[in-house]
């Protein structure tokens, strides 16, 4: 049943639940920015096939499935330009690690934040979240804006809590919490 799940944005964006048909276009745009998401992330120097690509989308099914992590494709018009995440959902907590990219080419448009809104008010109309986390490297300053730019509050600083290319980088934590009643 999620597998059809869709999250209209606006008018040329919406977000779609992953699913296998996914599988050669998320593979391709991540061997395309490969090498630039592995400043900001470790896993994308992981990927090398398209198994291995195959191999994420069909755990992220499952876990999506459970209800206990929450995978969407962001697609402007037919083109497929990034991923938004639940990396992970603590159900009992109501709360929700988020997790994007995009399509180096496709930043500076508002895209992510446009569907990072579309996203916090889909969850908190299911009632199944209303504490919106993000974590993200201090020295990442667009992920940062992206916190700020979208209601987030700091709520502290994580020390050496991201292993990245080597470095144990501290992390800014961020939340935004809604209760589907004070909408
Ligand atoms: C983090 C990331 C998704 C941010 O992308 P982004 O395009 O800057 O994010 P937004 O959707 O918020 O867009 C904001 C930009 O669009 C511009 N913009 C244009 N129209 C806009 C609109 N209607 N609304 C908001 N911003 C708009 C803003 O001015 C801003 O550009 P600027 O920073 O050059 O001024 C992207 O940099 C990325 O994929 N980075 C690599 C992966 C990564 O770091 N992920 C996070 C790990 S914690």
């Amino acid at each position: 049943m999620s597998q059809q799940e869709s999250i209209a944005v606006n008018a040329s964006v919406r977000l779609d639940a992953v699913n296998e048909s996914h599988i050669p276009a998320l593979h391709q745009l991540v061997m395309k920015n490969r090498m630039w998401l592995s400043e900001s992330m470790n896993w994308p120097l992981l990927v090398n096939s398209e198994q291995d690509t195959r191999q994420f989308v069909l755990g992220n099914i499952m876990l999506h499935q459970r209800g206990i992590a929450k995978m969407f494709m962001i697609f402007q018009g037919d083109e497929l330009v990034g991923v938004l995440s639940f990396n992970q959902i603590e159900p009992a907590n109501k709360t929700g690690y988020i997790g994007y990219w995009l399509d180096e080419a496709a930043q500076g448009r508002g895209i992510l934040s446009a569907s990072l809104q579309a996203f916090i008010h889909y969850f908190v109309e299911s009632g199944d979240i209303r504490r919106f986390v993000i974590k993200c490297r201090v020295d990442n300053a667009r992920s940062n804006q992206v916190a700020l730019r979208n209601g987030f509050a700091l709520e502290g600083c994580l020390k050496q809590a991201e292993f990245l290319n080597g470095v144990y980088y501290d992390q800014n934590i961020y939340a935004r919490i809604i209760d589907k009643s004070s909408q």
